[in-house]
């Protein structure tokens, strides 16, 4: 299968993209980034600014979409902004990837994802995932970490102090509250999309756990 694969530099992105490479069952991935990724046979990544997306680029016709992008507030500096990289350059990818014929898409959104939420963060990623099933495609697979677990380049104070204290308590806690490995989420990432099982479907924290 042919993937399609934004946020391919970040986080959980390096090991889907690391994890598909690997994979016999992908014949290639095209992953459009603003940075340059490192050359692999299997790989195109073409540069790209999210916010003049190439409409008639060939890679846009893929099997399936995993979607990876995001930023956090203290990056945006604004709301707006914020809104823009996490809802709209997605959903962007989206309307995109349909429109050129590709059927499955697989968002790596967050447990507590709620378009009625009084979380601000919650309500962006409740918003995409509603605007996402509204396009209508064939497969469409929401994948919900809760705190995600790996080696970042940039150091998140917040999230530093939550990822301790969640790793003393993890093996006591509900399986829904422990860290989420990002290899774990990139593999149910990757899976949903080379299974593209027709309908809604849900990955939950708990089961990332
Ligand atoms: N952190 C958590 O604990 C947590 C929990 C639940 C859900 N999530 C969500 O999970 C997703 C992936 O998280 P992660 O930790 O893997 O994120 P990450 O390491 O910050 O990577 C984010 C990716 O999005 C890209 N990106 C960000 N802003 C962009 C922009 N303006 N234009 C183009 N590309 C842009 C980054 O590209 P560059 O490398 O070029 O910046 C990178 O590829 C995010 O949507 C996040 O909200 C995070």
């Amino acid at each position: 299968m042919k993937l399609l694969l934004v946020g391919a530099t970040g986080l959980v992105g390096r090991h889907v993209l690391a994890l598909a490479l690997a994979d016999a069952r992908v014949s290639g991935v095209v992953a459009p980034a603003r940075r340059a990724l490192p050359a692999h046979a299997k790989l195109d990544a073409p540069l790209v600014d999210f916010d003049q997306l190439p409409q008639e680029a060939p890679w846009w016709r893929a099997d399936a979409v995993i979607c990876t992008l995001g930023t956090t507030m203290k990056v945006a500096g604004t709301r707006q902004v914020f809104r823009r990289i996490d809802h709209d350059y997605p959903l962007d990818v989206a309307r995109l990837a349909l429109a050129a014929g590709t059927p499955a898409y697989v968002l790596n959104s967050a447990a507590g994802a709620n378009p009625s939420s009084r979380i601000f963060y919650n309500r962006v990623k409740g918003e995409l995932e509603r605007d996402l099933a509204a396009l209508g495609f064939a497969s469409l697979t929401h994948v919900r970490p809760g705190l995600i677990g790996g080696e970042r380049d940039a150091a998140r104070a917040g999230e530093g102090a939550a990822l301790r204290v969640l790793r003393v308590l993890g093996p006591v806690l509900p399986a829904r509250w422990r860290i989420n490995p990002a290899p774990r989420i990139a593999a149910a990432l990757l899976e949903s999309a080379i299974r593209a099982v027709p309908g809604v479907h849900v990955v939950t924290s708990a089961q990332l756990a």
